[in-house]
């Protein structure tokens, strides 16, 4: 899996380190009670592992598949939402987590959900965020760190499925996609 990775974009040890400060913001910025926290399966499994864990606060986890890529690295444009139930988010304050902010269609598409589901304010949490255009207004309220405009793979990002269990972020060589 490593031998498929041209160069490591952030290493394990900023990851940790960036999620420290993410999770003091959330903390600091959220008033008190419970909050609703959405996990974006499967992408952002990982990061929501590590940050929850710092986020010393009364949490509801839930979790949403949604699918907006269908396994190549190119966006196909549509949002599904894959799940029967639609966790109970009436009244809540939400903390919604994704891995990466690309085109905003997901972050857009799902926060509109959870508006129309009755949540009282939707905050958006990523891994990372794409510096390109988005497609949809959204931008998110927290990130981890700014990336150009690249296919990335690891800490839950995945290509057609595999590399989510790499513990840093990198770019995959090109013959691993061929
Ligand atoms: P968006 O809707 O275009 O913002 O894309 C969001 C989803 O596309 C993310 O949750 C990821 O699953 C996927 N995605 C976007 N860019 C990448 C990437 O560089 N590597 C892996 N997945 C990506
Ligand atoms: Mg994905």
């Amino acid at each position: 899996m490593r031998n498929d990775i041209e160069r490591v974009l952030i290493d394990e040890a900023v990851i940790e380190k960036r999620l420290d400060g993410m999770a003091k913001d959330i903390e600091r910025d959220f008033p008190g009670g419970t909050l609703v926290v959405i996990i974006l399966l499967k992408g952002a499994l990982v990061f929501a592992a590590d940050l929850l864990r710092r986020v010393p606060r009364p949490l509801i986890i839930e979790c949403l598949n949604v699918a907006s890529y269908h396994g190549g690295t190119e966006s196909s444009g549509k949002v599904d939402f894959l799940d029967r139930h639609f966790p109970e988010v009436k009244d809540h304050h939400v903390l919604l987590l994704d891995d990466i902010l690309d085109t905003g269609r997901t972050l857009h598409a799902v926060r509109q959900r959870l508006i129309e589901e009755g949540a009282v304010a939707v905050h958006t949490a990523v891994l990372l965020a794409k510096d390109k255009p988005r497609a949809e207004e959204v931008e998110a309220d927290y990130v981890g760190f700014e990336i150009a405009d690249e296919f990335v793979v690891g800490y839950g990002l995945d290509y057609q499925g595999k590399y989510r269990n790499l513990p840093f972020v990198g770019v995959l060589k090109l013959s691993a996609t061929s």
